[in-house]
């Protein structure tokens, strides 16, 4: 008799439903699982044997056949442990059920304890979409499926008593949706630190403001680190369809830590310049996010921007531009959403000291230059915002003046942020940094003055037509936190000072 149980797959981000189908028959005593499984959904046998035996079960000496259709799908992992042994026991008479509405995953220890698994959350949302009223996940991974509504969450820690479930003889208990309430986030760094560094703490507001991305470049112990790490403390909440996507990410990598079912917070990633390729894109031999997909709707901080290795450095350069990574495999691409602000530090030259105002640098010409070719001309072109950081002046660091504080600049953060969501509530842009080409001259209006002033930095710096765009974006920004619906003179002469840092280090 064959036995039909329901499980999900995951593929990159796309998930999609699995039959898994059972056969039992007379004749020797084998177990095959069929359906493009590989070798880790082949090692399920041995699991689920085990488990049936350990759990006071007995495992049928026949000949058993699992299939998991759609065939043409590869599947990977150890997600169908459950539903494989679920379907046996059934077919076995060990359960008696109607599960035609209920859909399986989790994988099993030998002892018949139900293990945590990863995609929880992307797994739940297909399984709502598809009209399961129960999902049955490992206890472990409860929390993460009951953020989703319309289907009930089983969380199933040991076959015993999911068998004792099943059957009638415990109560079946969905987990209880916890409230995506976003907790209010505690930083452990201020902006107010920062004492001085005035011109620096601006351009980071109008980052954070309009979701540009920013280099900021100065020498040792000026303070790039300590300002880029604060920048999570004036970000914009993020929206519910935000967290999930990003939650999602987090699920498949398996990162999501017990107790914080969603990630409510932007994600800010700083992977050490060591990062291979693929940890910092995403790839592997058992595919997963990389950095800047974990990095999501929330930051990527590339500390130490020189000291990365130069071909790690140029696969970010599509990302950045489409929001979206795409890795090859042999029999399939797979794409995890990539949109975030990056921002990155360094020094100018190896001994850290070329344009500082005091200290002599000791590095030859070559040095500096071999140091900052380094960062690729397209690389640099794809950052919005270059700011120089200049040493903080000894007056300021002494100075005990109060210094803003991260929730002040926050609130201007959050109003242009407010504009910016009215301006682009037709379109699916999320922020300024954001606007397409063709929607371009029509969301950044300028007036006569403007108009010139930028015509003539086209001229003179020679710009290229992707600084042109950025520059007018970025006034944009600037205009937005004037209030202002039509770009000045002002805001397009402060947007191109934060595109000159090239021309003095680079050229
Ligand atoms: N503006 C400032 N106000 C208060 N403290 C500061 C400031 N700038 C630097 N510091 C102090 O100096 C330390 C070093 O700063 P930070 O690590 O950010 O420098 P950096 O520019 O990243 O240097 P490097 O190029 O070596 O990485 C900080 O931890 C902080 O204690
Ligand atoms: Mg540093």
């Amino acid at each position: 008799m064959v036995v039909y149980t329901k499980s999900m797959g995951l593929f990159g981000m796309n998930t999609f439903e699995v039959d898994v189908e059972t056969d039992i028959a007379g004749g020797m005593a084998v177990f095959d699982i069929v359906g493009l499984p590989d070798a880790s959904v082949k090692e399920s046998r041995d699991r689920v044997r085990s488990a049936i035996r350990n759990s006071g079960f007995s495992f049928p000496l026949k000949k058993i056949t699992v299939n998991l259709a759609p065939a043409n799908v590869k599947k990977a992992g150890s997600v169908y442990d459950l539903p494989i042994l679920v379907s046996i026991l059934l077919s076995a008479g060990e359960i008696n059920a109607d599960l035609s509405d209920s859909a399986f995953i989790g994988e099993l220890s030998l002892s018949g304890e139900v293990r945590a698994v990863n995609g929880v959350l992307p797994m739940t949302i297909q399984a709502m979409e598809k009209g399961f009223k129960r999902f049955f996940v490992p206890a472990e991974n409860a929390a993460e499926g009951a953020v989703i509504k319309g289907i009930d969450i089983i969380p199933v820690s040991d076959i015993k008593t999911l068998a004792a479930q099943l059957n009638g003889k415990l109560p079946i208990i969905p987990a209880k949706a916890d409230s995506i309430g976003r907790k209010p986030c505690v930083f452990d760094v201020d902006f107010s630190d920062v004492k001085g560094q005035y011109e620096a703490k601006r351009a980071l507001e109008i980052a954070a403001g309009g979701g540009h991305n920013i280099l900021l470049i100065g020498s040792p112990g000026s303070g790039k680190s300590m300002l880029a790490k604060r920048l999570p403390s004036i970000l914009p909440d993020m929206t519910f369809e935000e967290m999930i996507e990003t939650t999602k990410i987090h699920s498949i990598a398996g990162l999501l830590a017990p107790g914080s079912p969603v990630i409510s917070h932007r994600p800010f990633r700083f992977p050490h310049h060591t990062v291979s390729a693929a940890g910092l894109a995403g790839g592997g031999s058992i595919p997963r996010p990389g950095e800047i997909s974990l990095a999501h709707n929330g930051v990527l901080f590339l500390d130490e921007l020189a000291e990365f290795k130069k071909n790690t450095l140029e696969i970010l350069r599509q990302p950045l531009e489409d929001g979206k990574v795409t890795i090859s495999r042999v029999n399939a691409n797979l794409t995890y959403p990539c949109s975030v602000m990056l921002i990155t530090a360094m020094n100018p030259c190896p001994c850290g000291y070329y344009g500082h105002p005091s200290r002599e640098c000791t590095c030859s010409k070559k040095a500096i230059s071999q140091y900052l070719s380094r960062v690729s001309g397209p690389l640099l072109d794809r950052i919005d915002i270059h700011i120089e950081v200049p040493p903080v002046e000894f007056n300021h660091l002494s100075s005990s003046e109060n210094t803003e504080t991260s929730k002040e600049i926050k609130k201007r953060v959050d109003r242009v942020r407010q504009i910016q969501n009215h301006r682009f509530r037709k379109t699916s842009i999320s922020c300024n940094a954001k606007i397409t080409p063709a929607l371009l001259q029509k969301m950044c209006p300028m007036d006569d003055k403007a108009k010139n002033v930028i015509g003539n930095a086209f001229d003179k710096l020679g710009l290229s037509a992707r600084a042109y765009d950025k520059v007018l974006k970025i006034a944009r920004t600037i205009a937005d936190f004037d209030e202002s619906e039509i770009i000045g003179s002002q805001h397009i002469l402060e947007a191109v000072q934060y595109r000159s840092l090239d021309r003095k280090y680079w050229r």
